[in-house]
């Protein structure tokens, strides 16, 4: 932009050159307000060039600082998990067409008691979480690792959703054997997919009627899943679909009258 407009944009259009460089001397950093959000320009000998940071640019002009974090999680964990042979140190994440539709299903059913079975380093958990908060929400998360606990507990700080989830350091049978019946509205399950058989009838007995529960890697473990997802369909108090939406989602709603 010419530093003509700029002095116009930011002063006034009668405002003179030198009365505009006395207030460019006190920064040498300037915002205009443009079309598409705030522009930074740094001042220098030649006038204002385009500020470079593009991460001043991606955190504070212009984009949602939770979704700056998610797109950073996962480059981190896409990176970690390609240089990593040790399974029980990866992150594993879903993907993030998986927490968007998490997102829309959280915020569609209105539900504020959510549990996650498997936080890793909290990415599902902060797409579950901004859901959940739109509706004073509480997310609560279990994870055995004490490596990820520490990753997500500070993932959690960062996000400014820390008072919108409660990390729970434990095996996660533990804390459904715990829970009251009737306790959750919406139930995500990514963890060790050998126990979800032996966790139905607790799974069962939390879940208040009308509760979602969703189980990832429905299309990429069939074999795994399979147990549990023709327990779940032969129960007469759930209805029930696969979404092929990212590793693909089981969907189990507990319906009226169960
Ligand atoms: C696939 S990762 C979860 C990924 C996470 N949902 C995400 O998308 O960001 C599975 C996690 O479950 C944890 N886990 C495995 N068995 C568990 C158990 N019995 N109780 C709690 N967490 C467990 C693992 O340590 C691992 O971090």
């Amino acid at each position: 932009m010419p530093l003509a407009d700029i002095v116009k944009k930011l002063f006034g259009p009668n405002t003179s050159f030198r009365a505009a460089k006395r207030k460019f001397r006190t920064s040498r950093i300037i915002q205009v307000h443009g079309r598409f959000g705030w522009n930074r320009y740094d001042v220098n000998s030649s006038g204002l060039v385009q500020h470079k940071d593009p991460l001043w640019h991606r955190e504070r002009c212009v984009r949602d600082p939770l979704k700056v974090q998610l797109e950073e999680l996962e480059q981190f964990s896409e990176s970690h998990d390609r240089n990593t042979t040790d399974r029980s140190r990866m992150m594993l994440n879903i993907t993030r067409d998986t927490g968007e539709f998490l997102s829309v299903l959280v915020r569609a059913t209105g539900a504020r008691r959510v549990l996650e079975l498997g936080t890793s380093n909290g990415y599902s958990t902060l797409w579950l979480a901004s859901a959940a908060r739109a509706s004073g929400g509480l997310v609560t998360t279990v994870e055995v690792s004490d490596f990820k606990i520490g990753l997500a507990s500070s993932n959690f700080a960062k996000s400014g959703l820390a008072s919108s989830i409660a990390l729970l350091h434990e095996d996660a049978g533990s804390v459904l054997a715990r829970a009251a019946a009737d306790s959750f509205d919406f139930v995500f399950m990514d963890t060790d997919r050998s126990r979800y058989v032996s966790w139905w009838p607790e799974l069962k007995r939390i879940l208040r009627v009308g509760a979602v529960l969703v189980a990832d890697n429905a299309t990429t473990h069939p074999q795994e899943l399979a147990a549990f997802i023709e327990l779940i369909n032969t129960d007469s108090a759930f209805a029930t679909c696969v979404v092929p939406v990212g590793n693909g989602e089981f969907i189990a709603v507990k319906a009226l009258g169960a």
